[in-house]
């Protein structure tokens, strides 16, 4: 059977224990979340940051990008690997430049027009520099739902409706709540629902798990490395 989880008690825990990352801060923007979601999407947080700090040092603005030749990107991008990925926020800092008057959209068709702007980041965008109700779903939050909601130990193979709507329907209807929620469960995905060693007796909505309430079922493990 499913669960519904309290959704105010995670919002609570994550004002109180999100880490203070620097994409976190009030004073980053549009653009300064497009590129550290483009970097987190296949880094760790940790390899992130220093980059991240580079990069906003040095093209504080999309235009700032666009000038720089492809090769002194690709040089900055560095170590993060997947380096597609700096083409593409290249392209997708051109665009801005162009066509959006050097500010980053805010509605998540008009990102999705981006080059390279798939529905994860124009979710992210949307949700954590605008503060709007978007459905933010990553492997962190797919776990999560697994387990909260549906009982399950691990999230199996992405089923990309069916893990939208289920995060769409965790989310509150306001706007700057839901926003909060989507960083709020991916928070907790990544700090304490994790594959390994789910640290079931701190988390903020135990009381409410499914996966709790149904004695936490052997699940098959990590996800088998392809
Ligand atoms: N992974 C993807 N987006 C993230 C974010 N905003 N904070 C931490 N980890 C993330």
């Amino acid at each position: 059977r499913t669960s519904r989880i309290n959704t105010d008690d995670l919002i609570e825990w994550f004002a109180a224990e999100a880490r203070d990352l620097p994409w976190r801060g009030p004073e980053v923007d549009g653009w300064g979340v497009l590129v550290s979601e483009t970097m987190l999407q296949q880094t760790p947080v940790a390899r992130v940051m220093p980059i991240w700090r580079e990069w906003m040092e040095r093209w504080p603005k999309p235009s700032d990008l666009a000038a720089t030749s492809q090769a002194e990107v690709l040089r900055a991008w560095g170590k993060l690997g997947y380096p597609r990925r700096a083409m593409r926020l290249h392209e997708a800092a051109s665009a801005i430049a162009s066509e959006h008057d050097d500010i980053v959209p805010s509605d998540v068709d008009t990102l999705l027009a981006l080059p390279g702007v798939g529905t994860y980041t124009a979710r992210a965008v949307a949700a954590f520099a605008y503060g709007k109700r978007a459905p933010v779903v990553d492997t962190n939050v797919r776990r999560v739902v697994a387990r909260a909601v549906h009982g399950e130990g691990d999230a199996g193979n992405p089923s990309p409706n069916r893990d939208l709507a289920d995060v769409d329907a965790l989310l509150p209807s306001d706007d700057s709540m839901a926003a909060r929620l989507s960083a709020a469960l991916m928070e907790l995905g990544q700090t304490v629902c994790t594959v390994k060693s789910p640290g079931c007796e701190i988390c903020p909505i135990v009381a409410d798990c499914a996966w709790q309430h149904a004695g936490r079922p052997a699940y098959a493990g990590p996800p088998k490395k392809v």
